[in-house]
């Protein structure tokens, strides 16, 4: 049992839905499992369904089934359970929040450090944070108050900025953690290590020695059941705005003063701000969106995104998203940074690739070593979690031959020690560390990058670029690339080009 945590109470608004179901659930199982959970923490589920706490229960147990890691073992449910409550509450009822109140007020049992999570849709965080903070329920003296919310934080700049408005008259800056659940991933996390542990890497990480970075995530998931949403959000907002985004700005970054919350999030938003604004001019060249048809995926033959329930005939929205960025600062001036994102892609992986540039070869000149590959390093974010660095040697033998050699090392912790993304960030939501969480200025100016783009797209409607699902996604967004000879990498293993 983790002591070190003070007490607290988590709330979940929409404990039925899918990141209960999927995320949360599972990762308080797990935390459950590895003792983390602190002292005396307690669980209460809310929902508008009219059930009592053993109905909720079970619903918790079928949410566990085929989520979690492994069986589910009886005593680690038992220790779970024991901490859960249900609340039945309609969150479009505004006396629920007083009759909540009452009721937490009530139960001595339950500790009143709050953290309340909102698994809910984000139209909605206003309204529900208004209602909260109305029954005192966010007001903070001996204990404290968080509030938890998930992107998409707004749909654009304007309402970002309103968003923010309305929870800033309700909430200090301190109480909001904003998830984005790619910085809970080990790799992620990792990667902070891997930049700034490793002396060798400082004197090359510039534009002195990068030539480009790649950073991909592709998907072979469609949209399923999320078309109400994703039509009007497509990829650029669901994916590149928020989670490649975050893996941009760990890449690009200066080392931060400390790895204190607001030190991080200080060297994050300075990248964030020194790239070089896309103008209505630029777009087409620093910008490329695609829509996935027809086609197969394992094996399996998949609808178009036009097909799928809930999309309208005629949509444009993207599921397919590139862009190119340039940092504009002593580090990285001139080096462009790619990043991509799609649905139903040839195979579901996150990585970012490092190319080096080319060295002088002079001194080769004369021997059969023309074709000198540029050395790349490769960081896997999953599904596998790896490092991979691509040199040249040369070819055992007599003749003065290359081949490309990979320093290779997957980092996947063992399956019983492995952790979800959620299982960290729940743990410092309940701990108060908000590294890991976002800081308003970071929304804001992740969404000044991608402005102009999504404006030239929504009026931009007669036309969008398809791939076949299974692919890789559209050759032309090729295009984007500086020099015509530079291609996406799709693996991590180095292909000898
Ligand atoms: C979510 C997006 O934030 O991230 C989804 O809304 C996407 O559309 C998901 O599928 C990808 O997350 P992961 O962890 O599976 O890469």
């Amino acid at each position: 049992m983790n002591a070190r945590i003070a007490p607290c109470t988590l709330i979940i608004f929409g404990s039925t839905g899918d990141l209960s179901r999927v995320k949360l659930m599972p990762a308080l199982y797990h935390l459950e499992a590895a003792g983390r959970l602190p002292e005396g923490c307690r669980v209460v589920a809310t929902g508008r369904r009219p059930w009592d706490r053993d109905r909720w229960l079970e619903e918790m147990r079928g949410m566990l089934r085929g989520q979690v890691r492994g069986d589910v073992d009886p005593d680690v449910l038992r220790r779970l359970e024991a901490r859960q409550d249900y609340f039945e509450g309609d969150i479009t009822r505004p006396e629920m929040y007083s009759e909540l109140a009452k009721w937490l007020n009530e139960r001595k049992d339950l500790p009143s450090n709050l953290a309340v999570y909102l698994a809910i849709r984000p139209a909605e965080f206003g309204v529900v944070t208004e209602n909260l903070s109305r029954t005192g329920l966010l007001t903070e003296d001996d204990h404290w108050r968080r509030v938890v919310i998930e992107k998409p934080f707004g749909y654009d700049l304007e309402s970002a900025q309103s968003l923010q408005r309305r929870l800033t008259r309700f909430l200090n800056e301190e109480q909001i953690y904003r998830i984005d659940h790619y910085l809970g991933k080990e790799m992620v996390r990792n990667l902070l290590v891997f930049r700034f542990a490793n002396l060798m890497l400082e004197p090359l990480w510039n534009r002195n020695f990068i030539d480009h970075v790649q950073i991909t995530q592709a998907e072979t998931l469609g949209v399923g059941s999320r078309a109400p949403y994703y039509d009007g959000a497509g990829a650029l907002r669901d994916m590149l705005q928020s989670h490649l985004m975050q893996l941009f700005t760990l890449v690009a970054m200066e080392p931060p003063a400390s790895m204190a919350a607001e030190d991080l999030r200080d060297e994050k938003v300075k990248v964030l701000k020194s790239v070089r604004p896309i103008t209505p001019g630029a777009v087409r060249a620093q910008s490329f969106r695609a829509q996935y048809g027809a086609g197969t995926i394992h094996g399996e033959r998949v609808r178009g995104y036009l097909e799928e329930e809930g999309v309208p005939q005629d949509s444009v929205t993207e599921t397919y998203a590139a862009m190119k960025l340039y940092v504009d600062n002593w580090r990285w001036r001139g080096v462009p940074f790619y990043l991509r994102t799609g649905k139903r892609m040839a195979e579901g992986a996150s990585h970012i690739m490092i190319r080096f540039r080319q060295p002088p070869l002079q001194l080769f000149r004369g021997t059969q070593m023309h074709n000198v590959q540029r050395n790349w390093l490769a960081i896997g974010v999953q599904p596998k979690e790896r490092i991979s660095l691509q040199l040249t040697a040369k070819q055992p033998g007599l003749e003065m031959k290359t081949q490309q050699v990979h320093l290779d090392t997957g980092l996947a912790a063992p399956a019983e020690a492995a952790t979800g993304a959620y299982e960290g960030l729940l743990l410092d939501i309940m701990e108060g560390d908000r590294s890991l969480f976002l800081r308003y200025d970071e929304v804001e100016y992740s969404w000044r990058i991608v402005d102009a783009v999504l404006k030239t797209w929504s009026v931009e409607r007669d036309f969008i670029h398809t791939y076949p699902a299974g692919s890789w996604g559209p050759r032309e967004s090729r295009r984007l690339f500086d020099e015509e000879i530079d291609e996406w990498r799709q693996h991590i293993e180095f292909e000898d080009v």
